[in-house]
């Protein structure tokens, strides 16, 4: 074998690994991106149904752990009591006719709409459906959160 011949095959050689390093960087990866998907995934939390057995007015609203149900003309309406500033939990002031927030006074009218404070988003409203027993009459509201 003269120096020629074993130069090309060193090349040749040289090539080859190089392929083979990029191949299992490739194989590496795609094994490697599923298994951080993964990793990524979260599960859409189930929702949950609280279910309020008694007949809140627009003035007298039922406060829960999660949200204030009003009723009012127009029906029910559910509205989240965690603050959009930075979650505190609010409450409804009935001498002004407001939800305020505890930590830093921001204002939302019982629709949940922002009025004043450092809060820059309205509060969310959650579904809310009416119970009704055989003969039709109102029992109480059904809140999806
Ligand atoms: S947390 Fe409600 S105003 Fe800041």
């Amino acid at each position: 074998m003269d120096h020629c011949q074993r130069e090309r095959k060193s090349s040749r050689r040289s090539f080859l690994t190089s392929q083979l390093r990029w191949l299992s960087a490739a194989a590496g990866a795609a094994l490697l991106l599923p298994l951080i998907r993964f990793t990524g995934y979260r599960v859409k939390p189930k929702p949950r149904h609280v279910t309020v057995n008694k007949l809140p007015g627009s003035l007298t609203p039922h406060t829960d752990r999660d949200f204030i149900l009003f009723v009012f003309e127009n029906g029910p309406v559910a509205v989240a009591r965690r603050c959009t500033h930075l979650g505190c939990r609010v409450n409804y002031r009935r001498e002004l006719d407001i939800i305020e927030c505890p930590c830093h006074q921001s204002r939302f009218s019982p629709l949940g709409v922002r009025r004043a404070g450092p809060a820059t988003a309205d509060l969310p409203t959650f579904p809310v459906r009416e119970l009704r027993d055989e003969q039709g009459r109102l029992t109480g509201y059904e809140v999806t959160l």
